[in-house]
């Protein structure tokens, strides 16, 4: 069955945007060092990336990450990038929804885009934490659009949850490296039938470090119609974004 699968096209990150790293470096569980940011910036830059939407959590987990810190550490970082590379940048936030979520919200969120509306949302990978459905039902009421980062990695969720997700108008984001088997057999198979159902809007690296993503990347296998479904959420995350 895999026979009928190909590799990715060489060119196909030729400038595109990516909704979904941990490259701002010191905040979270992502990139430790300006430095070490900075070299996978040069990186990807090689690879043709001409966007980057830096994500960092906003957990229980780091509670010093609030809209202003954030913020802050970006400009600051978004200048010493400007030395180095010409990659274009933004900030957002992964935003785990816990019991800061709601604080989070009343502070406004960082979004993917520019008009403010698109918030990058999580759960736990284990379970689905109770009253997740009425946050998202509210900040929705707000003109929020929740994209919910990797389905693909949740495991208690099966398809009748992603067909009742959808109904419920939140967005999907894929993480690429799912497909390539970085997080395990569930993520790659609940990938390849998300991206067959047609049920992804958006596709991020979640990068926390460059040798996963240099080391999995490779490994991507698809079917030629499963390729062009990831083009076109290429072409989705340039749109959002601008
Ligand atoms: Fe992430």
């Amino acid at each position: 069955m895999f026979g009928f699968r190909n590799k990715l096209p060489q060119d196909i990150f030729k400038g595109a945007t990516d909704l979904h790293c941990h490259l701002l470096p010191g905040v979270d569980d992502g990139f430790s060092t300006v430095e070490k940011s900075l070299h996978a910036l040069k990186k990807l830059e090689e690879h043709g990336i001409k966007k980057m939407v830096l994500t960092p959590h906003f957990m229980k987990d780091y509670p010093d990450n609030n809209r202003t810190t954030i913020t802050a550490k970006f400009e600051a970082y978004k200048e010493e990038a400007a030395r180095v590379c010409g990659i274009e940048l933004h900030i957002a936030g992964e935003y785990m929804m816990d019991a800061r979520f709601l604080e989070h919200f009343k502070q406004g969120f960082l979004t993917l885009d520019k008009q403010g509306t698109h918030v990058l949302c999580e759960t736990s990978y284990l379970m689905c934490e109770q009253g997740v459905s009425e946050m998202l039902y509210e900040i929705m009421c707000s003109d929020y659009q929740p994209v919910i980062a990797h389905p693909e990695r949740y495991e208690y969720a099966n398809k009748d949850d992603y067909f009742k997700w959808v109904d419920k108008r939140f967005k999907f984001q894929l993480n690429i490296l799912s497909l390539a088997g970085a997080y395990g057999s569930n993520a790659v198979a609940k990938s390849q039938y998300l991206l067959k159902e047609g049920l992804y809007d958006y596709v991020g690296s979640d990068m926390h470090g460059l040798s996963n993503y240099e080391r999995f990347l490779p490994e991507i296998r698809l079917s030629n119609k499963n390729i062009e479904r990831l083009e076109q959420l290429i072409e989705n995350n340039k749109k959002l974004v601008g």
